[in-house]
């Protein structure tokens, strides 16, 4: 099966291109490399362009005759996003709408969507389940959350099915070694504990210690990244088979504070990591973490490297060995 993905050039999308190939199907990339990079499109064609080129995607569309769609492509920081609202409604909005009027003209019904937690806001009980309401208190929470009620609407209008999935924190990197999380800035917890601990940088900050946690710093649910994009499959096998839209949560269920993936980070790296206390970041909320269950019982999905140990090591492993994606 040929499947569109775009923004297969980015750190999710790129493994769960991987996936897909392993399970027989050919993802085809539909990426403008703003944020990705070329070397990570190694399991089928790379298709430069943006999700606001319509011209461009219904060429692709067109070409290839996808039948179904992962949609990654996005801009994904908050702090963007607060800082330029207009980049993130005109890329992530826009621009979906842009890709869902295609695939409708297309006649292609089936789209498995990159959501977040960052749709909930601040949460009013832990851990988040699936209705709990969503009032995002960013730009880029708001555009997800807008999306997904595209995606309703145009599943009532024009029969397009489609699962979201809120992701928690995504991390760690392919179990062989050949891509891994890449980000330019970089801004993610765990990259950065590996940079400090390969001297790339000199130290850590720890955006605030004086959070009501047990150990005054944030609390977050990390998946593994291969995890994910296992789910990515499961999703398109249930759509496939006919499953309702839905939207599902994609976390381990367990949290885990910012002190304590830098312990775990010295101790699968062998190396010392530097750390500052730093002020608090803003829209950081002090904890999120995700109960699963519905993702368990609608797909069948089960973590298979729910520890935060196994993360970090693929990560290691692939910050060590300098592989740097490229364009
Ligand atoms: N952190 C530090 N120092 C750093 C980087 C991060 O202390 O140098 C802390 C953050 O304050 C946070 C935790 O580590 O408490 C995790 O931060 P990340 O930036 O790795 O991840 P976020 O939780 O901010 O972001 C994730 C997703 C976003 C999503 C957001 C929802 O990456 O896409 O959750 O809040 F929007």
């Amino acid at each position: 099966m040929q499947v569109l993905v775009t923004g297969g050039a980015g750190y999710i999308g790129s493994h769960a291109c991987k996936a897909l190939a392993r399970a027989g199907h050919l993802p085809v990339t539909y990426d403008n490399l703003s944020r990705g990079f070329r070397s990570a499109v190694r399991w089928g064609p790379l298709e430069e362009g943006d999700l606001n080129d319509r011209k461009r995607l219904e060429a692709v569309v067109a070409r290839y005759r996808p039948e179904a769609v992962m949609h990654f492509a996005a801009l994904s920081y908050v702090g963007e996003s607060v800082a330029e609202p207009a980049l993130y409604y005109r890329n992530n909005v826009a621009g979906s709408l842009t890709l869902l009027e295609v695939l409708v003209r297309h006649g292609v019904h089936h789209l498995v969507f990159s959501s977040t937690c960052a749709t909930y806001g601040n949460p009013r009980q832990l851990p988040l389940r699936e209705d709990h309401p969503q009032e995002p208190i960013n730009p880029y929470g708001a555009s997800k959350l807008m999306i997904e009620r595209m995606l309703r609407d145009f599943g009532a209008a024009y029969g397009l099915r489609s699962l979201s999935l809120r992701y928690f924190n995504a991390a760690g990197a392919d179990p062989d070694g050949e891509i891994g999380e890449m980000h330019d800035p970089e801004t993610h917890l765990v990259p950065i504990a590996l940079q400090a601990a390969l001297g790339q940088r000199e130290k850590i900050q720890v955006f605030g210690d004086d959070y009501d946690t047990p150990d005054g710093s944030c609390i977050r649910d990390y998946i593994h990244v291969t995890d994910l994009a296992d789910a990515h499959l499961l999703a398109l096998d249930y759509l496939r088979g006919g499953g309702a839209s839905t939207h599902l949560n994609l976390g381990s269920g367990h949290g885990h504070s910012v002190f304590e993936v830098i312990d775990e980070a010295r101790r699968v790296t062998g190396r010392p990591i530097a750390m500052e206390i730093a002020p608090r970041r803003p829209g950081d909320p002090p904890v999120l973490t995700a109960t699963a269950a519905r993702a368990r019982e609608v797909l069948g999905w089960q973590p298979r490297h729910p520890e935060l140990a196994a993360i970090l090591e693929h990560a290691w492993a692939w910050h060590k060995n300098g592989s740097r994606a490229s364009n």
